[in-house]
């Protein structure tokens, strides 16, 4: 089956700068993009950045997060962290594990620390660069937190209660769901803002969170002056959102009923070849994309994001040959996909200090920018003498 040329394939030990050339090489080749983006204060619109290390252009800034909550899946994967890696040599970035968005829904303490440690090791295993990304904890950079109540000010109870999020993950029963899942966008937007960011990718699901975050930045621009940059969604055409394999109209979903629901990034050879035997198809035998066939779009889109290729050739490739066939290549393109991962994944997971050093550190670069902001919002609020 055709290997996946968006994954650099097998090597003997994990070697984070060469995953990351492989991504560079990947991301030239797929885009006529050959320098980096850059923003002028006078692109950067009507909000200047207020850091005095800016002079005229900069790399724009990235930042983007992801819960440590268990079964990381390939709609994360596709949707976000693959966009991430591709695009980091053209960026600044920063990529924040957030433990305490994790905290909105019942964990404990051990499965907290269990899906952060492993989480860590997916993010440098599928090629996150400390070199060129900036890799951390939320909770070990305290201004998250302080940010998120002063932002709350500004945030309306009416908004926040309008977020779909909330709705789906609250299931209506707001009475018994924590604080902590209602305030929830608050906490993305404190991470967000609090870096200056211009663009954060994520998936479809996240559009509305953004946008609140762009709300309570204008509000707080207009209230104090301007001090915080209006960052813009940053969401892929294709892999936005990749949907269950058991119901091609609800969403790939790590908190799933149904381990059918997902192909999670640790899954073995043979469950991604059952997954995708028993993943649900529409009526009819030809591999075709259209809004008539939501499953058969689904796979078609995973199978192409896997390879490189539009779904369009890959419609071709299958013309007349049925959805078996098409089914057995898929399982094994996923499988080719994911075992160069998989294998940097089981190096990393003998050597857990790996990543807690890459986190330690980039803890460290991220709390300098962070408490240099927190003074200036301090300061605009008049909190303090
Ligand atoms: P979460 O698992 O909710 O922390 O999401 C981490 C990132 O993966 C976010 O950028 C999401 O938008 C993205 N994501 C989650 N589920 C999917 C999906 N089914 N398809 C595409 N992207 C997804
Ligand atoms: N809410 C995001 C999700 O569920 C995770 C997240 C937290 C995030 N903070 C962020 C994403 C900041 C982007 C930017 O996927």
């Amino acid at each position: 089956m055709a290997g996946n040329a968006s994954i650099p394939h097998g090597r003997a030990a994990y070697n984070a700068r060469t995953i990351a050339r492989g991504s560079r090489q990947l991301c030239l080749k797929g885009s006529k993009r050959l320098s980096a983006p850059v923003v002028t204060e006078r692109t950067a619109g009507a909000v200047p950045r207020m850091d005095s290390t800016v002079s005229g252009e900069r790399r724009q800034r990235v930042f983007s997060g992801i819960q440590p909550s268990g079964n990381f899946h390939i709609g994360n994967y596709l949707g976000a962290i693959r966009n991430w890696v591709t695009q980091q040599a053209l960026y600044e970035n920063m990529f924040c594990i957030v433990d305490l968005h994790a905290l909105s829904l019942p964990t404990t303490p051990d499965a907290l620390r269990r899906n952060t440690q492993s989480l860590a090791n997916i993010l440098l295993a599928s090629g996150l660069d400390p070199q060129q990304s900036i890799i951390f904890i939320q909770s070990d950079v305290r201004e998250h937190a302080e940010l998120c109540w002063l932002l709350n000010s500004v945030t309306q109870f009416g908004e926040l209660r309008r977020m779909t999020q909330f709705k789906d993950k609250g299931g209506g029963q707001d009475e018994g769901v924590s604080a902590a899942l209602f305030v929830y966008p608050v906490l993305q937007a404190a991470d967000i803002l609090l870096y200056d960011t211009d663009l954060v990718p994520v998936g479809e699901d996240q559009k509305q969170h953004i946008e609140l975050t762009r709300d309570a930045a204008s509000r707080f621009n207009a209230r104090y002056g301007t001090t915080f940059v209006l960052p813009k969604p940053d969401i892929k055409p294709e892999g936005a959102r990749i949907m269950a394999l058991d119901d091609p109209t609800v969403k790939m979903s790590k908190s799933a009923a149904s381990p059918n629901n997902y192909i999670a990034l640790s899954d073995d050879a043979d469950t991604i070849r059952r997954k995708v035997r028993r993943a649900v198809t529409d009526s009819g035998s030809d591999v075709t994309a259209g809004p008539d066939k939501p499953a058969l779009t689904n796979l078609l889109t995973i199978f192409g994001l896997f390879t490189s290729q539009s779904i369009s050739s890959v419609e071709e490739q299958y013309a007349g040959k049925g959805y078996g066939a098409f089914k057995t290549d898929l399982a094994e393109v996923v499988v080719d996909a994911l075992s160069p991962i998989q294998q940097r994944l089981a190096e990393l997971e003998a050597n857990p200090t790996a990543a807690r050093d890459v986190l330690t550190a980039g803890a460290d670069r991220a709390r300098e920018q962070a408490s240099a902001k927190m003074a200036h919002v301090r300061e605009r609020m008049g909190l303090g003498l």
